[in-house]
């Protein structure tokens, strides 16, 4: 009888772990616990044997009983956990499939690569710098002396430099991207023709049309014999490539301490076509860049000779340019992470 149990149990054991569904392992369970099965069987006969020896193989049948449940118990979670990892893997080419989310580019971005493409086309190449800078290249090479009334127009940043060496109001946050026109001519030799895309920071009242942080695009050209009529063509393809051949440029006299003479360009207004509007100011057109013909102070600073070599300017908002482009009525709309903003592009 002792035997017997013990083979059943044995048996029972090795045929559960060989089962490979749900439907194997009930026929299992029905072969040994069912009402005819083996272990049931097995336990009724108990009843026959002598009674002083019931006790101890009553014992040995129910602790085979125990374990066959719990083999059958730990076989069907480790069935059931296969399956369902047979389901995920499963691919039904038929369901629709899951849409993944696609990153967008910025619209500052699209809108800087459009430039640099088109600037590219006449022969202008890009160039990166610092944003953190000193008031040398900011100011003093760009003719714009420490005393200089221009400073004011350009609410400067600071960086606190209590704690070092260097002399207070040294180094700041550039207000203009002009600083690249120093750094770039003095490490290249002309002919040049340069654009330097970057951000600039200004002490400004936020509001619809100002940001204290903004995009700048400079350009410059460097070369014998360069006059202003090169810079209004140059800006004029530019204005007309960006804006739409429709578009109309017309520049007016401005001050810049780094230019000579110096310029502003502006645009019609491509919302009410000159007929004046909330967009415009009601004057038709808007103004879009500074320009002008690099002053001859700034090419000795370099150490370029202003009788051999001439040079043009221009300096405008990217930002503004991007805010006109989509016809955007708020500058802050540019630093929203609103994603419902961005998705639109
Ligand atoms: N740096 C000027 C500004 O920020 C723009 C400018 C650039 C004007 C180059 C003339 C020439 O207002």
């Amino acid at each position: 009888m002792e035997e017997e149990l013990i083979q059943i149990k044995n048996t029972a054991v090795s045929l559960i772990l060989d089962t490979k569904n749900q439907k194997e392992l009930e026929d299992i369970k029905l072969q040994f616990l069912g009402r005819n099965g083996k272990l049931t069987l097995a336990i009724r006969e108990i009843a026959k044997i002598a009674i002083e020896k019931r006790p101890e193989i009553g014992q040995l049948a129910n602790g085979v009983k125990q374990t066959i449940e719990e083999t059958i118990e730990e076989q069907e979670l480790r069935i059931s956990s296969q399956e369902s990892i047979k389901r995920k893997e499963r691919i039904d080419v038929t369901s629709p499939g899951i849409k993944s989310n696609i990153g967008h580019l910025h619209p500052i971005t699209y809108v800087l690569s459009e430039i640099v493409d088109i600037f590219k086309k006449i022969g202008f190449q890009a160039a990166d710098g610092p944003e953190i800078e000193t008031d040398y290249y900011n100011f003093e090479a760009l003719n714009i002396p420490k005393d200089h009334p221009a400073r004011d127009t350009q609410q400067t940043l600071y960086l606190d430099t209590r704690k070092s060496k260097v002399t207070p109001g040294e180094i700041i946050l550039r207000t203009q991207t002009s600083n690249m026109q120093i750094r770039v001519m003095e490490k290249m030799k002309p002919p040049l023709r340069v654009i330097v895309p970057g951000k600039v920071f200004r002490y400004e009242q936020v509001d619809t049309s100002h940001g204290f942080e903004f995009w700048q695009l400079e350009g410059f050209m460097i070369d014998k014999k360069v006059t202003l009529s090169d810079l209004f063509g140059t800006l004029t393809f530019f204005l007309k490539e960006f804006f739409g051949k429709e578009t109309k440029v017309k520049f007016v006299c401005h001050n810049f301490p780094f230019v000579e003479p110096g310029a502003e360009a502006y645009i019609s207004c491509s919302i009410c076509k000159e007929k004046g509007c909330s967009f415009c100011k009601n004057s038709g057109w808007i103004e879009i860049l500074g320009a002008g013909m690099i002053h001859p102070n700034v090419l000795k600073a370099v150490k370029i000779d202003p009788n051999l070599w001439q040079g043009f300017a221009f300096g405008t908002g990217l930002s503004r340019m991007v805010t006109l482009k989509y016809q955007m009525n708020d500058l802050r709309l540019l630093t929203n992470p609103d994603l419902r903003i961005l998705e639109q592009f």
